[in-house]
């Protein structure tokens, strides 16, 4: 069959891609090779989809280019998605750090999308390999479908067994686009050697400032079996390197509460001191990581200043990460020096279009990782 364009991936940029051009009078195929459209949309958020956040801005996203994103958020922005949500009267809520929510499911924004593609008379073809691909005379061919236009929206291959895969990557290969190598983002740190004795807090969680390579993220961090994990942990990943250091304040006012403690309680030791305003087991992995076991009244300032220093630069060494199984997100992709920032249109090869997480563009955790699905969805949707 013919078609104006070809979508690969029925995620959240593949159809609202669809429902975009569809609505615009072009014929749209969209192809996926999983059972049922949007099935991250439908795990997201604890299964209420984060679906954006009231506070999208590029610099909240990682890529080679830091500009690249400006474009599609402005054309298709974070109220513009909030509308369509209440046009379909999903009722939503603000969690936290400007994070929106369904109050009910996340299948309720599957099925508005469903809905959006239904009104645009868009075709979606499920549990469908994609097979070979084909360009000749200006046409894309799938199978025995052509088209014009062909849209790569199969994502990164975070959680591979929701089917996930690199085919973007393969696919932009074959078209000769360059990709920047991915990697797992938003994922825990695996720890080992002496950092393992925080094996022994798993469960814990605490507030923390977690820090790498410049940025720093203030959420919560949670110590795990393997490792570390939390909101703070996750978005810090996103910025870490195999080799580098993180670091986490987890007492930023750790000098003062010191040298209080010492003065109101001298005979009590550092744990107590610790404990009163730390999760009490965590209180007693830091001292034993400090070393320091004597009276806090015996111990001169210059001792408490080097504790509260590990204490607000409390630095790892991951040996790695949980890697793709666990990864929220795919962090590199296709180059996005190969597409137009307006229309996510290949430079190199016009009618060929990248979208979503395929692209070299990581959100923070939150809702922005969406919100870069809609925008560059619809930007390639009414190029089309
Ligand atoms: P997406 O991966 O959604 O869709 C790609 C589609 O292509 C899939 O339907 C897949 O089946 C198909 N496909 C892949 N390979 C194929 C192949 N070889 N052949 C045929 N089809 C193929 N973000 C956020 O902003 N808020 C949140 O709350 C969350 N929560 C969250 C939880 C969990 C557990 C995960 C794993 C991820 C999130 N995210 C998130 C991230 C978010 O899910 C992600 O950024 C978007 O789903 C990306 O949308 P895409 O449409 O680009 O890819």
């Amino acid at each position: 069959m013919s078609y104006d364009a070809i979508i690969l991936g029925a995620g959240g940029a593949g159809l609202l891609a669809a429902a975009t051009a569809g609505q615009a009078g072009a014929r749209i195929l969209v192809v996926d090779h999983a059972s049922e459209a949007g099935r991250k949309i439908l795990i997201s958020g604890g299964g209420r989809c984060n679906f954006t956040n009231l506070g999208v801005e590029a610099r909240c996203f990682l890529s080679e280019n830091p500009h690249f994103v400006k474009s599609a958020l402005k054309r298709y922005t974070q109220w513009d998605f909030l509308a369509l949500v209440e046009a379909h009267g999903i009722a939503w809520h603000e969690k936290t750090l400007g994070q929106l929510f369904c109050d009910g499911s996340a299948r309720q924004i599957v099925d508005m999308l469903l809905a959006e593609c239904r009104r645009g008379g868009v075709e979606i073809r499920l549990s469908t390999p994609i097979g070979e691909i084909g360009h000749a005379d200006g046409r894309f061919t799938v199978g025995r479908d052509t088209a014009p236009n062909l849209v790569i929206a199969t994502g990164g291959p975070s959680i591979p067994k929701m089917g996930a895969t690199g085919r973007a990557y393969a696919i932009a290969e074959q078209f000769g686009l360059k990709v920047v190598t991915p990697r797992p983002a938003l994922v825990p740190f695996t720890l080992g050697g002496e950092e393992r004795m925080f094996k022994e807090i798993s469960g814990i969680a605490c507030p923390v400032v977690a820090r790498a390579r410049g940025a720093a993220f203030e959420e919560a961090a949670l110590f795990t079996h393997k490792g570390l994990s939390g909101p703070a942990i996750l978005q810090i990943s996103s910025y870490w390197s195999p080799g580098e250091t993180i670091s986490l304040t987890v007492l930023a006012d750790a000098s003062d509460h010191l040298r209080a403690a010492k003065r109101r309680m001298p005979r009590a030791h550092l744990k107590a001191a610790l404990a009163e305003r730390l999760p009490n087991r965590l209180a007693e992995a830091l001292t034993a990581r400090i070393g320091i076991d004597a009276e806090l009244g015996a111990l001169p300032d210059k001792a408490l200043d080097a504790a509260a220093e590990t204490l607000t630069r409390l630095t790892f060494r991951p040996t790695g990460t949980e890697g793709y199984a666990k990864a929220e997100v795919t962090a590199g992709g296709i180059d996005t020096a190969e597409l137009s920032s307006k229309t996510m249109e290949a430079r190199k090869l016009p009618g060929l279009y990248a979208i979503g997480e395929a692209v070299d563009v990581t959100g923070w955790l939150g809702g922005y990782n969406f919100q870069w699905a809609w925008s560059s969805g619809v930007a390639a949707g009414r190029a089309i």
